[in-house]
């Protein structure tokens, strides 16, 4: 393989690795963002803020534009309704959704049954389904007097990552810090995307625990999600390409 070529595709790996938290309130601040960045992000992010301002359709809107599209919005129900949810990200044409774990081993499966029958129906390929574990604003204190669960955070999310793999789910969302252990249980081919990832240039914000990107990438990340410090940016494309830059050491 020639250098130039080399270059190339890890270039477009990491690339694919980058997830835009298209953070922001309105379709035309998200699609604007998306037209500037189609080719230096791999997966666009519609959170809550998003998809509870200007509703599903923003979703079929990227993806008429060309990128693929996880949609964050962290379903906790009954197993029914989660199915049903299932379905609705499947005709979408999500690239990725999330259930919270929590949930349970009988609404995980159902999840990954509805969405990959309804994906068949219509001949396309299911989203991935990712699991949440513990959010990572939740503390081992807090697990023990609130959640009332006797262990440490670190212990649980391994735990319900196991859960969620013996379930059928493709993968989980963690913070960087726990991308090792999770490694280790789970394996190389369960996907972990991890938020809370910030370039040494980039204000850290309200991430605490927080790594660089590229070390996030090192300790076996396969997506990285990152909002503002693309998104603050004064140039995103810009900010873009010095995180790809340092993705590739
Ligand atoms: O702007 P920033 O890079 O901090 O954005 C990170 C994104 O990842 C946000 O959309 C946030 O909701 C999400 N996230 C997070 N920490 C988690 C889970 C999700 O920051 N534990």
């Amino acid at each position: 393989m020639s250098p130039y070529r080399e270059r190339k595709v890890l270039r477009m790996e990491a690339t694919e690795r980058i997830i835009l938290a298209l953070d922001v309130d309105s379709e035309k601040q998200a699609l604007s963002l998306v037209e500037q960045l189609y080719d230096r992000v791999g997966v666009f992010k519609v959170g809550m803020q998003l998809y509870n301002s200007v509703g599903p359709g923003i979703v079929t809107r990227i993806i008429d534009l060309g990128g693929k599209v996880f949609v964050d919005l962290k379903f906790h129900d009954i197993p029914n309704t989660v199915a049903a949810a299932g379905r609705v990200m499947a005709r979408l044409g999500a690239f990725m959704y999330n259930v919270h774990i929590a949930g349970g081993r009988e609404m995980m499966p159902r999840a990954v049954e509805s969405t990959a029958q309804e994906a068949g129906k219509l001949g396309k390929t299911p989203p991935r389904i990712l699991g949440v574990t513990v959010l990572t604003s939740i503390s081992n204190q807090q697990l023990r007097a609130e959640m009332k669960v006797n262990k440490d955070v670190d212990e649980l999310v391994v735990e319900w990552a196991l859960m969620a793999r013996e379930c059928g789910l493709a993968g989980v969302v963690a913070s960087p810090r726990e991308i090792i252990p999770l490694r280790k249980a789970c394996g190389r081919d369960f996907l972990v995307v991890t938020p809370g990832v910030r370039p040494a240039w980039s204000a850290t914000d309200d991430q605490k625990r927080i790594t660089t990107p590229r070390e996030a990438l090192l300790s076996g990340a396969d997506y990285l999600v990152i909002g503002r410090p693309i998104l603050a940016a004064a140039n995103p494309r810009e900010a873009a390409e010095r995180i790809i830059e340092e993705l590739e050491g």
